[in-house]
């Protein structure tokens, strides 16, 4: 019986350390964990309330229905407006303009998608930057591509 009291000794901090951590893991958890799974059904509220950062071209049509029906009728027409410009939130909260919304001018926004490169598709309309607008006869300045293209509608 002598080194039994080694073993109990074990099993007693044992039995402490396990009702530590249920006190514990119970105190932390917050309180709508596991309500319907393994996750916190708080958060899905949450998620739901967040004001939202991005918008469509109907989002944007909003208020410049004319951008909008240009950049529909042309090449352009898969493009979304916040790849050229921002996120929707940036620029409009609660249907108000807060803030000026990006207008990008370089050629590096239209070489992102129209840089000659062997990946792209072969179809897909490339050119080699800035020789193309050299070689039309332009000044390389911040705006190039625009005096020959519109961005909302390249063919216009
Ligand atoms: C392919 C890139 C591209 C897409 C897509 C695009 N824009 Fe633009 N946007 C530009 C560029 C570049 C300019 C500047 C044009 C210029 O200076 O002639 C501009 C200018 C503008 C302007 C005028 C800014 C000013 O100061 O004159 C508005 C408004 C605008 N865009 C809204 C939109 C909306 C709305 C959409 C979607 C329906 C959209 N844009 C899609 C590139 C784009
Ligand atoms: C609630 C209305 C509203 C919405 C929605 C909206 N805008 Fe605007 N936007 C404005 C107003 C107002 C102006 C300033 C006057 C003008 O240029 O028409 C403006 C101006 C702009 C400009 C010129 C730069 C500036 O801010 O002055 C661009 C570019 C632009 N908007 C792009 C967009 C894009 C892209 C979207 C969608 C992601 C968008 N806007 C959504 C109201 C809006
Ligand atoms: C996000 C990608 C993207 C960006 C950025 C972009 N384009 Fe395009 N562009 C396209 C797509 C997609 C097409 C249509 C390709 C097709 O028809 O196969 C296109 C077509 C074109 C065409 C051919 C039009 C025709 O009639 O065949 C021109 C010119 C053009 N873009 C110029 C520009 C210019 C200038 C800019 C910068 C202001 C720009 N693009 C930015 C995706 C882009
Ligand atoms: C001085 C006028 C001019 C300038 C500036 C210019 N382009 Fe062009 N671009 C044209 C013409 C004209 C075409 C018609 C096709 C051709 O002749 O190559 C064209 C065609 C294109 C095409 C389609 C190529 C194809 O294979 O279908 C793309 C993409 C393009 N340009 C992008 C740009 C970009 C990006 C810039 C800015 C660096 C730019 N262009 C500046 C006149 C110009």
């Amino acid at each position: 019986m002598e080194h039994a009291k080694h073993i109990i000794r074990a099993v007693l901090l044992l039995v402490v350390a396990v009702v530590v951590f249920v006190l514990v893991r119970h105190f932390l958890y917050p309180k709508s964990f596991g309500l319907h799974g393994y996750y916190r059904f708080d958060s899905v509220a949450e998620y739901a309330s967040a004001a939202p950062v991005h918008g469509d071209r109907g989002s944007c049509a909003a208020c410049h229905e004319e951008k909008a029906a240009t950049l529909t009728r042309g090449k352009h027409a898969s493009v979304s407006c916040e790849v050229c410009h921002a996120p929707l939130s940036t620029h409009v909260q609660e249907e108000a303009r807060v803030a000026p919304m990006p207008v990008d001018r370089s050629m590096q926004l239209c070489a992102t998608c129209h840089q000659k490169l062997v990946a792209r598709p072969k179809g897909f309309p490339q050119v080699v930057l800035p020789d193309h607008a050299v070689e039309k006869g332009a000044q390389i300045t911040n705006g190039v591509c625009q005096e020959c293209h519109n961005a909302h509608n390249p063919s216009e």
